[in-house]
């Protein structure tokens, strides 16, 4: 579980991902604005803030869909190799710098089936082995070990988020908590050092976001994995974060652990000022009134 005292827990001193002077601009817009933070190996990293706060433009500059107007992003391996992503194109950032990410709308192949799914991701690998030609494709030893790896790793995922039995259905016949699992779990068959998630738990009821909490928690715990998760479902946040950081209007307005962020008085007036009809996140609303209390009081 995560610790929700006051004192940030310092699991691992090692940055994953140092993010510095983050911008980047749409013509006239700004939609990051100097952004800096840090990322840790086996923490998850919480990325939370109102529609149109800059979050899923952050995580595309991240993993190189867009290249920013100015700043640096550095990802260190465990092993000590760094990678500057804001020098490298997307497929470079996914197969060499091991970041992997999944899609703000579901981007599966529907007609595969599930296990295809996993083995596609898995098509870099596969390749090589065959030593890029048909002999390889035909039998060679080494080729059918990493098949048979690949195999396995694809069911060892499918166990892990629960859809061993599910296969071979096609994947687009899953119904929608299954198919967000799905990516999860093909995200993990690259075996990632990072592992970025833009809304997993959106359309998800509670019972499916308390299992999708388990499977990240399982990724951080058992494989070390750091996780970047952009989420709109604070119950998610507030439980499974190991660190929060809040944007707003393209700004970072907030930066700690999740008991930090929620009492930040910064936090509750970007809420506040949201849009009439967007709800208040029920872990900040619950506390709202001392919070309140203490922004009129200057604290
Ligand atoms: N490709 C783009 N071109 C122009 N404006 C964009 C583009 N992508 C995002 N934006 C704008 O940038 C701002 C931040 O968007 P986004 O990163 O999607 O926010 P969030 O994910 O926090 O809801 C919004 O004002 C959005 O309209
Ligand atoms: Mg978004």
């Amino acid at each position: 579980m995560t610790d929700l005292s006051m004192t940030p827990t310092v699991k691992n001193d090692t940055p994953l991902l140092t993010v510095e002077h983050l911008t980047m601009r749409f013509g006239g817009l700004v939609a990051v604005n100097d952004v800096s933070f840090t990322a840790r190996n086996s923490e998850i990293t919480a990325i939370i803030g109102p529609n149109g706060a800059g979050k899923t433009t952050l995580f595309n500059c991240i993993t190189g869909f867009y290249s920013p107007t100015v700043g640096r992003m550095t990802l260190r391996h465990p092993d000590g190799k760094e990678f500057l992503l804001e020098r490298m194109p997307g497929y470079r950032i996914s197969q060499q710098a091991s970041v992997a990410r999944t899609f703000q709308n579901i981007r599966l192949f529907g007609g595969m089936s599930v296990l295809e799914n996993l083995m596609v991701a898995q098509h870099n690998k596969l390749i090589k082995a065959s030593g890029f030609s048909i002999a390889g494709l035909l039998g060679l030893p080494s080729y059918t070990n990493v098949e048979r790896e690949s195999v396995e790793l694809a069911k060892y995922w499918l166990d892990r988020v629960r859809l061993l039995e599910f296969a071979d259905w096609e994947a687009g016949n899953l119904p929608y908590g299954a198919q967000r699992r799905l990516e999860i779990a093909r995200a993990m068959c690259t075996e990632p050092v990072m592992l970025c998630l833009d809304e997993p738990a959106a359309g998800l009821n509670p019972r499916e976001s308390a299992d999708l909490a388990e499977i990240l928690t399982f990724i951080r715990d058992d494989h070390k994995t750091g996780v970047l998760l952009i989420e709109h479902d604070m119950s998610v946040v507030m439980t499974i974060s190991d660190h929060v950081v809040v944007l707003d209007y393209g700004r970072k307005i907030s930066d700690g652990d999740p008991h930090f962020v929620k009492n930040d008085p910064a936090v509750i007036r970007a809420y506040l000022g949201e849009e009439e009809g967007e709800e208040l996140p029920p872990e900040i609303a619950a506390d709202l009134p001392e919070v309140a209390k203490r922004a009129e009081e200057g604290a």
